[in-house]
């Protein structure tokens, strides 16, 4: 049960509409590869990368970061996973703590409450814990990540606060992005499979729930004067919302395309090759994350399944509530 304006942009037939007075909405595929390549997004367009302590995240930073947590990643997955049961619960917030715990739980307090829900959702205490990682972000010789290693590494004001900035948005994007992924899986799995077996190519899988359910539904970009020429519909004054969900389902570029079908991901060497597909973005802004999604995502449904990990409710109908990143909401529970 899609949030209303989801539906709404669902039953929508054209590529192009206007959503509101300063609003288009896109979906055509050539016509949203044009306008990701007509300008780089810019500074207050960008999710991870916006500006920071009130200054622009600078290129070298920005890479340090992604290399820092693909580190993480790669180590955190080395390790075993934390107890199952953790993943018992709502979904996908139990698995985004469940991943927070296998990642980032070997940094030291204050460091790892960075990104903590219940400090996340409180602006009052996450100026507390910033401001405590700032004057202590630990000694570093009880281990900790490497991003965590960029806070201490930083050396100034700006620097310290931006690495704190980086360390909360790296570890938040990935970790409610990778759940959201793992749990719309889960669901669009689900009626097909018995408790507790895994389907053959898990990683077709996640290439389909890309699809018919991408995380990054929206992509959005404020100024349209770059865009006026693309199309008559876009003014310059307007805005531009880019719809990966509806590119994805549009009966033009895909066979059935609202069926769950795994298998035609089989032997497709390169998904992101595949016309109006593009769970990641386009050339010209995909995301520099894309290469740690799926591996972490398939980790996690392997240990969810490996523990018969099954949805208790509800069984026929979930909501899809309208958030940044496309989620079904579930209740899920360790055992039949
Ligand atoms: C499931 C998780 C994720 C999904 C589905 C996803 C998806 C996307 C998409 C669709 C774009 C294109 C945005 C646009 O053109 O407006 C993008 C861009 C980007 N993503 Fe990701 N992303 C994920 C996780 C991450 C993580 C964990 C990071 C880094 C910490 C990251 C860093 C970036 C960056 C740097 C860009 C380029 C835009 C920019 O320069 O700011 N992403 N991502």
């Amino acid at each position: 049960m899609y949030a209303p304006r989801i539906q709404e942009l669902l039953a929508r037939e054209e590529k192009v509409f206007r959503i509101d007075a300063t609003t288009v909405g896109v979906s055509e595929c050539d016509l949203v590869a044009e306008i990701v390549a007509a300008r780089p997004v810019l500074a207050t367009e960008r999710s991870v990368y916006k500006p920071a302590a009130g200054a622009d995240i600078q290129h070298d930073s920005a890479t340090r970061t992604i290399r820092a947590l693909g580190q993480d990643v790669l180590a955190g997955i080395r390790n075993p996973p934390p107890p199952a049961r953790g993943l018992s619960g709502a979904w996908p917030y139990a698995a985004t703590s469940y991943l927070r715990q296998w990642l980032f739980s070997s940094d030291p307090l204050p460091v790892s409450l960075l990104s903590k829900r219940g400090v996340t959702r409180s602006p009052a205490l996450s100026r507390v814990v910033d401001r405590a990682v700032t004057v202590w972000p630990g000694s570093g010789a009880e281990g900790g990540t490497a991003l965590a290693e960029l806070i201490r590494a930083a050396s100034g004001d700006l620097d310290k606060k931006q690495a704190v900035a980086m360390y909360r948005r790296a570890t938040a994007t990935l970790c409610d992005g990778v759940a959201a992924l793992a749990g719309n899986a889960l669901w669009l799995m689900g009626p097909a499979r018995k408790p507790a077996e895994a389907p053959a190519d898990l990683t077709a899988a996640l290439w389909e729930t890309l699809r018919l359910l991408p995380p990054a539904w929206m992509l959005f970009r404020t100024d349209g004067k770059a865009y006026t020429g693309l199309h008559p519909e876009i003014r310059p004054e307007d805005k531009v919302a880019l719809f990966p969900l509806l590119m994805h389902r549009h009966p033009d570029y895909w066979a059935d395309p609202l069926e769950f079908r795994p298998e035609r991901w089989a032997g497709v060497a390169d998904p992101e090759k595949t016309p109006a597909f593009m769970p990641y973005g386009f050339e010209g802004a995909r995301c520099w994350a894309k290469h740690l999604i799926v591996p972490l995502a398939e980790r996690l449904l392997t240990v969810a399944f490996d523990n018969g990990l099954v949805i208790r409710s509800p069984q026929q109908e979930a909501e899809v509530p309208l958030r940044s990143l496309l989620s079904v909401r579930f209740d899920a529970g360790i055992g039949a």
